[in-house]
């Protein structure tokens, strides 16, 4: 699908307009994995034919959580010797195609996770954004061919176009690619693979590869999750492991979803720091310890402190605290509302301690 909509500038190089596409999925539906590898291949097809174009990925909830990030990120990518301090964002986008033009380069773009981008960016300006400057390059360069041939805008579902204003929804285009979630006989593919790289021959049985398939099918949440599937799949042989069994049995399936997380992607909280732990942990502290549905952020901060103490952190001050609870929010960890608080689905005790041997498990691998 992807190959077809960016064929004509490997038939025709530097003889075409900047292509958009918008790539939409559902968690674990394979947007990351299916466009990082396309580019990949994308940019050596390029490189084959002697046509000098980088394909450059970036996750914007990890590398671009504003619009002078995201473009000191591609720079830095494109042509480090010219990133430089005390540009404005417009500035260093300018900078990338003038580059582009006079090196006679080009790029292919891919921004993951763009409505976390686009929610944050919107926070704190309403005039313009990101989608706006990257799908208005051409107006740079009026009606010559451009060296940005195609950014690729990747998330969820396409409930952020409510917040770009009219003029920069219609510059988007009508391109949609949709990912839907994987099935269940899918799923069994995909970790049947897996599991022949990663396990030792013998230890995993089809049936026990079909049953962590169709939990992660018949899910309620996030259903088709493979990267639920997975971990699933990965911490039951830990478990299985640590027993020294000699296969990986559907209790121990069990029991690795017993550790999984509610409903929330496990992407999502991997990708937290120690801060962001913090935070979480008091949140979900100050939840249990007041029982109600929201707790205020002040009640957040105190609990927060307990926890950097515990943990030996420095802790932030309570704006700073604020500021990465609205970041949370914007992250769907947790549910925060001005007039309310500060809420999370279904945070029980139970949760947060197989939240945490989780999370524990999972850093230990990494
Ligand atoms: N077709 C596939 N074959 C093998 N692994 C896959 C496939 N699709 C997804 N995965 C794996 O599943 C996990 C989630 O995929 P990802 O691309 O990150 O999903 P998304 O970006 O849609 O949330 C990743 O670990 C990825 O490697
Ligand atoms: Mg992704």
């Amino acid at each position: 699908m992807l190959r077809g909509l960016f064929k004509d500038f490997l038939e025709r190089p530097g003889e075409t307009y900047e292509r958009v596409v918008q790539l939409y999925g559902p968690v674990g539906s394979g947007k990351t994995s299916t466009t990082y590898r396309f580019g990949v291949n994308y940019q050596a097809e390029a490189s084959k034919r002697g046509v000098p174009l980088s394909f450059i990925h970036v996750n914007c909830k990890l590398e671009g959580g504003s619009r002078f990030i995201l473009y000191q990120t591609i720079l830095q990518r494109l042509a480090p010797e010219l990133a430089t301090r005390g540009h404005s964002s417009g500035e260093i986008l300018r900078l990338i195609v003038h580059y582009l033009r006079a090196e006679g380069k080009y790029l292919l773009l891919a921004l993951d996770d763009v409505d976390y981008l686009v929610r944050r960016s919107k926070e704190e300006e309403r005039e313009g954004g990101v989608v706006y400057d990257l799908t208005r390059l051409s107006e740079l360069y009026l009606g010559e061919y451009q060296n940005v041939i195609g950014v690729i805008f990747i998330a969820r579902d396409p409930g952020f176009l409510e917040l770009l204003d009219p003029s920069e929804r219609s510059s988007l285009g009508n391109i949609v690619v949709r990912l839907p979630s994987y099935d269940s006989r899918q799923l069994r593919d995909i970790l049947g693979a897996r599991v022949d790289e990663a396990f030792k021959p013998g230890t995993v049985d089809e049936e026990t590869i079909s049953y962590v398939a169709d939990l992660a099918a018949s899910r309620k949440e996030n259903s088709g999750d493979c990267r639920f599937a997975l971990d699933v799949m990965l911490t039951s042989g830990l478990i299985a492991d640590a027993e020294g069994a000699r296969k990986v049995s559907i209790e121990h399936v069990r029991r690795a979803v017993g550790e999984e997380f509610w409903g929330l992607s496990s992407e999502d909280l991997l990708n937290l720091d120690e801060q962001g732990v913090a935070i979480l942990m008091g949140a979900i502290q100050a939840l249990q310890h007041r029982r109600t549905p929201y707790v205020s952020i002040k009640e957040v901060y105190d609990f927060y402190l307990v926890s950097c103490e515990a943990q030996g952190i420095r802790s932030l001050s309570y704006n700073g605290v604020l500021e990465r609870v609205r970041d949370l929010s914007l992250r769907g960890i947790v549910d925060y509302r001005e007039d309310r608080g500060l809420s999370i689905a279904g945070a029980s005790l139970e949760d947060l301690s197989r939240m945490l041997r989780g999370l524990e498990r999972r850093k230990a691998l990494a």
